[in-house]
């Protein structure tokens, strides 16, 4: 067997450390599996859970901390599953050190791990700096730019979009006719960063300037390690009046499994309250406003045409089948290439002419819990396929019972504050909804600050499934009628 001196002489710059090419020796080995997270938060527990559903005794699981971006739980939380020296925290470059030394020590087979969002890119700077092969079509989702660029290729999916570099002013004409403009990050993860406007002058002047223009979310060490270039860089693009939808599931090789989750409205909280963000033209300065998010209103899934939906709600009609979405986005990941992974794809439904455009591709699980609405459809646990695919096994088939319509709805803070009560999310009203379940998003007295009310502040995710599309829609109007949990104001 090569010694790990010669295999890492023989890599490139970035492949220094060369541990990969053990892996491809295919020698017996036993497995170190790495979960890379940027934060410890509730999802971190039930990631750890799903890890070790699929390990055996032939494995030693590690907590890859990467340096840069913390905010969250301590390491308490997640001792159950990782001994505390099985933690390591550290800039990537310090990880990749500490991994490829524990690599070295045996005759290891080595997996990286990254499932949620903000972990993907640092996942992937951590593999290259161990001369670990990327995955295809990953950096491709990750940088807007990227994707659009290669949407460019297929005409039925291309999509009008400029790239602006913050401090670099750019004198073009409106390129595009627009009713409005959003302004986005390339590598944005909120849709805090997330902007409209009326103007196309407005959108350029915006997207140009240096005020607010940080380096979304990718630590320096990450974008070195996988030459990202510039990643202050925003996409200017016409806004999409029409209905959202999400196509979650995943592909492995020739297999691809897919559903759709319909966004019967997309809210927009301000401080003056909800606004629904179709055909709401009116007045886009509000998202500018100090509390104001883009988020989900209620959810359903399969897409449900205008004929079936209530009238006077404002909810908003697919008109293209699942199937048509479906294949609208297996065409997406061809065209950029993702071929093996889990996917959260978002994209919307033009009102006027049915038209689908893509939004993202997020090569993850679905947020919130639309993976446990997905499950509840397809019976697939999106999180834990997306574990067997990362450590190279087949997916099973799904083994949990599925419903034929299911509905997702996030509580969200209305203003900063303490989280004082839980309203009627666990009374007796709730239970009189039959298979609701609601997921907390935090825990009771959380501080919600000013900061955190522009991105999507989370309380709790109701979850609700039924054999007909009256009886959920029943489902969805109780819980619409919950009372919200309460807010304290941190003045009273
Ligand atoms: N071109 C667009 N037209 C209409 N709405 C958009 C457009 N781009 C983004 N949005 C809205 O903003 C939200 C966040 O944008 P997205 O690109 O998904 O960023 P993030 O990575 O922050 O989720 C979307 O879910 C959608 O509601
Ligand atoms: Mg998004």
């Amino acid at each position: 067997m090569e010694t790990l001196q010669q295999l890492s002489r023989s890599r490139d710059k970035h492949s220094r450390l060369g541990v990969a090419s053990q892996v491809q020796l295919g020698i017996s080995m036993k497995r170190l599996v790495f979960l890379v997270t940027d934060q410890i938060y509730v999802k971190t527990r039930r990631y750890l859970q799903k890890v070790t559903d699929c390990l055996d005794e032939h494995t030693s699981l590690y907590l890859a901390h990467v340096e840069g971006f913390y905010r969250g739980l301590s390491y308490a939380s997640v001792r159950k599953f990782v001994n505390q020296q099985n933690i390591l925290y550290g800039t990537v470059e310090h990880l990749a050190e500490r991994i490829a030394k524990l690599a070295r020590s045996g005759s290891f087979e080595l997996f990286l791990l990254a499932l949620n969002q903000s972990s993907i890119l640092p996942a992937m700077a951590l593999r290259r700096l161990l001369g670990l092969p990327l995955r295809p079509g990953f950096i491709e989702s990750c940088d807007k730019r990227r994707t659009r660029k290669l949407l460019g290729k297929c005409a039925d999916l291309a999509v009008d979009y400029r790239e602006i570099t913050p401090g670099e002013p750019n004198s073009e004409a409106n390129p595009f006719e627009a009713d409005q403009y959003v302004v986005k990050p390339a590598f944005g993860m909120s849709s805090r960063d997330v902007k409209t406007f009326k103007e196309w002058g407005e959108a350029k002047h915006y997207a140009e300037s240096l005020e607010h223009a940080k380096d979304w979310v990718v630590p320096e060490g990450v974008s070195r390690a996988l030459d990202l270039g510039t990643t202050n860089a925003r996409i200017i693009e016409p806004y999409i009046d029409g209905t959202e939808f999400s196509i979650d599931g995943w592909i492995q090789r020739d297999s691809f499994n897919a559903i759709v989750q319909h966004k019967l409205r997309v809210i927009q909280r301000t401080s003056r309250g909800d606004e629904s963000l179709v055909s709401q033209a009116s007045n886009p300065s509000r998202l500018h406003d100090q509390w104001s998010f883009i988020g989900d209103g209620p959810t359903v899934s399969p897409p449900v045409h205008a004929a079936s939906l209530p009238s006077g709600r404002g909810w908003n009609e697919l008109k293209k089948s699942e199937t048509t979405i479906c294949t609208f986005g297996r065409m997406v990941l061809d065209t950029i290439g993702f071929s093996d992974g889990v996917f959260h794809i978002e994209g919307r439904e033009r009102q006027a002419d049915g038209r689908l455009f893509l939004i993202e591709v997020n090569p993850r699980a679905p947020g919130g819990s639309l993976w446990k609405s997905a499950l509840l459809r397809s019976g697939y646990d999106l999180e834990f396929t997306d574990v067997m695919i990362q450590l190279g096994q087949s997916v099973p088939p799904p083994k949990s019972q599925t419903y034929k319509h299911v509905l997702h709805y996030p509580f969200y803070a209305i203003h900063p504050g303490i989280l004082s009560d839980w309203g009627d999310l666990f009374g007796r009203k709730a239970k009189t909804v039959l298979g609701l379940q609601i997921d907390k998003a935090v825990k009771l007295g959380h501080h919600f600050q000013d900061e955190d009310m522009s991105e999507e502040p989370y309380l709790a995710f109701a979850v609700a499934y039924d054999d007909t599309l009256d009886g959920l829609l029943r489902k969805c109007r109780a819980v619409l009628k919950l009372n919200p949990p309460h807010i304290r104001p941190f003045s009273e």
